[in-house]
């Protein structure tokens, strides 16, 4: 589904004249269907690989293979979920989730239908005519998710989606995402730092060490849905989760270069 070939991703810095590395040498596969957490400390390069799999920026060596493709840019079948919901403030909820239709071209009595159906999924018919300043934080990141459910990607990536929100709201937020899922088997690949978000959403945990961001080591997580977050299986995986973090990954060294007229992005 989606391959990580050696992947290394370095930023030049034109300010300092120092080029960094943040990804090293990454290699692993999510396999269709899977629910996959990638957990990594803060900085270490999460979202810097998320948006090597949406297309929006290029490895510096490496490839990135989806369904059989090198990624090279942006496409429909690879939906983004961000941090903090990126709705258009004077659309409303429907107008937000219809936008992606229209731009494919669906016709305006279709992709109204599409458009209630997805936001049904998340909760929020009743809520269809409100534009988001009228909703809560929670209840934009459901907008969101409709926006991408709706147009019907392979591969979801979503980079921290919930670590805005407070507890509660979170925890129904992981689990109406646990219910899409399950009637779906979409792919998902979730950028988190929260051991407990992971042991709960996953099936397989890739462990992430600090910058340059490199696989510390995966944890499979057996246990059937649906899960109790304080079962004794849980904490164990929580408690497994903690000490890898820990690790140090091995990587090769950053290298300095010199460079002429190049841009921030190598
Ligand atoms: N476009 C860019 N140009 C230069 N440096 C960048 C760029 N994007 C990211 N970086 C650097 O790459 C490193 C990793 O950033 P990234 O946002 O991928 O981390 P992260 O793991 O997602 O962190 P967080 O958990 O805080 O979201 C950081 O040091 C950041 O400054
Ligand atoms: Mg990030």
């Amino acid at each position: 589904m989606l391959d990580i070939l050696e992947v290394s991703k370095n930023f030049y810095h034109r300010e300092s004249g120092q080029e960094f590395q943040v990804l090293c040498d990454l290699n692993f596969r999510i396999n269709e269907g899977e629910f996959v957490c990638l957990l990594g400390p803060s900085g270490c390069g999460k979202s810097t690989l998320l948006n090597l799999a949406a297309g929006f920026i290029k490895p510096s060596a490496g490839r990135l293979i989806f369904q059989g493709r090198e990624i090279n840019a942006p496409g429909p079948d690879r939906a983004v979920i961000f941090q903090d919901p990126t709705l258009f403030p004077w659309l409303t909820a429907i107008q937000n989730v219809e936008f992606g239709l229209q731009n494919a071209g669906v016709s305006k009595n279709e992709r109204h239908l599409k458009a209630l159906q997805s936001l049904q999924r998340v909760g929020l018919e009743n809520c269809a005519d409100v534009r988001p300043h009228a909703l809560s934080g929670g209840m934009r990141q459901r907008v969101s998710l409709a926006r991408v459910l709706v147009l019907e990607p392979a591969l979801l990536l979503m980079d921290e989606p919930f670590s805005a929100l407070d507890e509660n709201t979170r925890e129904r937020l992981q689990d109406e995402l646990l219910r899409i899922w399950l009637a779906d088997r979409k792919t998902i690949l979730f950028v988190t730092h929260n051991v407990d978000e992971a042991a709960y959403l996953a099936d397989r945990v890739l462990v992430m060490g600090p910058a340059p961001m490199s696989l510390v080591t995966e944890v499979r997580v057996p246990l059937q849905r649906p899960r109790r977050r304080s079962a004794f299986e849980i904490q164990n995986i929580t408690d497994r989760l903690r000490m890898e973090l820990g690790r140090q990954p091995c990587c090769i060294p950053v290298q300095k270069r010199s460079h002429g007229n190049e841009n921030n992005q190598t």
